[in-house]
């Protein structure tokens, strides 16, 4: 069943645990996530960023979201809009039918250049009064996504502000998210401690605090009826990371957010926990080493199974870890 994200964040707050969100833009993802979490009993986010309604198409997003509400009706699924970068984009998605959607305030309309608190609450409290009336919940983001290793906000092509940036600008104020979240009425908060987005996260394998935990639960006491939501979250898998470089790929050393440290950050209060990129590291992985291994194998579904495969493992995996398996 479609479900609001307050909705459900406000019964994982109730008990306790977070929901992995993770990013759909094609059938295997979408059949990865809905399996395993029938696998697992558990609660469903999946979020469309504005790059996949360009690769899919917005109808067949939309259908595939639906498609799989109607092929597992007994999991409570919300259809969250990732980064909208404008309440016009907002208004859209609510028009499709999402029963969630995030105005990244935090950076302008083109998805790179940090804009000031003023802009952020302004575009943001407009579309929490269109959403509200419309039953649809809204997330929003206050502060820079920066690595606290690198200084660097991690995808040029993804969301992220350009250039180095100061530690600072890389933690979410407690102070201006208790303001933010009363002048906005946002269901959930994008908070910025410690994460970016991609697999460039860490350049040496993170060890104890790669977190500001400390930050995270001291917004969390300021804003306790606002869920907090953690992007970049991927973990990076080495695993994976080893086989793409097996089977012909090339990509650099590198770390994500341990999952220890994500099971840190929803003990002092993150519910949302935003994945892409170790579904993406995942399926790459699977399609370069069934085709290696099966050389004349030329049917698609063969390659898009191992794919299929290959991302419901990892979705069970944080099911688990995160404490939404069972809570379906
Ligand atoms: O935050 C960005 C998500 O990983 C979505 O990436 O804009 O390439 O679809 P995308
Ligand atoms: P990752 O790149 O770490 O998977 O983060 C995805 C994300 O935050 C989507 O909004
Ligand atoms: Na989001
Ligand atoms: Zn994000």
């Amino acid at each position: 069943a479609l479900i609001s994200m307050r909705q459900l964040l406000d019964h994982a707050a109730e008990f306790g645990y977070g929901v992995p969100a993770f990013n759909v833009n094609n059938l295997e993802q979408t059949r990865a996530i809905m399996e395993a979490a029938d696998a697992t009993n558990s609660p469903v986010i999946m979020q469309a960023s504005a790059g996949a309604r360009k690769y899919a198409g917005a109808p067949f997003l939309r259908h595939m979201i639906e498609a799989a509400i109607e092929e597992f009706p007994h999991i409570p699924v919300v259809m969250h809009q990732d980064h909208g970068v404008s309440p016009g984009v907002c208004q859209r998605s609510i028009q499709l039918g999402f029963s969630s959607v995030m105005m990244d305030g935090s950076l302008g309309e083109d998805g790179k250049t940090p804009m000031d608190f003023d802009y952020n609450t302004r575009v943001t409290r407009q579309v929490v009064e269109m959403a509200h009336s419309c039953g649809v919940s809204v997330e929003g983001e206050l502060g820079c996504l920066g690595s606290l290793e690198t200084g660097q906000a991690g995808e040029e092509d993804g969301s992220g502000a350009e250039g180095t940036l100061s530690h600072e600008q890389m933690l979410t104020d407690p102070e201006e998210a208790a303001e933010f979240v009363k002048a906005t009425g946002v269901d959930a908060l994008a908070i910025a401690c410690g994460t970016s987005h991609g697999a460039y996260k860490f350049s040496r394998p993170p060890t104890g605090d790669i977190l500001a935990i400390d930050r995270i639960r001291e917004i969390n006491a300021r804003i306790p009826d606002t869920h907090l939501v953690m992007h970049g979250s991927s973990s990076v898998p080495q695993e994976w990371l080893e086989i793409i470089n097996q089977y012909g790929g090339e990509i650099p050393e590198t770390y994500g957010v341990p999952v220890a440290q994500i099971q840190e950050g929803i003990r002092y209060g993150v519910r949302k926990i935003n994945i892409d990129t170790d579904l993406r590291l995942a399926s790459t992985g699977a399609v370069r080493r069934f085709l290696a291994q099966n050389p004349s194998e030329f049917d698609p579904r063969k390659f898009l199974t191992a794919t299929i495969v290959a991302m419901k493992d990892i979705c069970i995996a944080r099911y688990e870890a995160f404490g939404s398996a069972g809570q379906a």
